[in-house]
């Protein structure tokens, strides 16, 4: 079994004020391969999966008042990249491992299902050089 708890890239998203602006500028000024806008009521926010050789970028547009997209926003008034998300293997098991090395994990802990049908966890920024990092199990 390797030591290596995270695998590839899966994905880098990048909050926005304007999905259409952006999916038009990843499309038409980028040259690169997007689809069609995706709602996702349960998770605050409308997407365009930008699709790259080796990765995938989301572009992410607040959906509802509550969306957690908001307040980054606020922060952010350009946009800006919002998290980036790792595979993982076993997410339970990457979660223990980081939990007792003091990762805190955010929500209640326990991994959902994100916008690819998967479960994912989010780590606290702050204990990762101020970065939101999502982890997914594929
Ligand atoms: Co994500």
């Amino acid at each position: 079994m390797s030591d290596h708890m995270i695998g590839r890239l899966n994905h880098v998203a990048i909050a926005t004020h304007n999905l259409e602006q952006a999916t038009a500028l990843y499309r038409d000024t980028l040259g690169a391969k997007v689809s069609a806008p995706v709602s996702l009521p349960d998770h605050g926010v409308t997407v365009v999966f930008v699709e790259l050789p080796n990765t995938k970028i989301e572009l992410l547009e607040p959906l509802g008042a509550d969306s957690t997209i908001r307040p980054f926003l606020e922060r952010n008034a350009a946009g800006g990249i919002h998290h980036i998300c790792y595979e993982v293997d076993d997410i339970l098991s990457a979660r223990d491992r980081l939990k007792a090395k003091g990762a805190r994990v955010l929500g209640d802990g326990e991994p959902r299902i994100g916008a690819h049908g998967k479960p994912v966890l989010f780590l606290h920024p702050k204990d990762f050089c101020g970065t939101l990092v999502e982890l997914e199990q594929v």
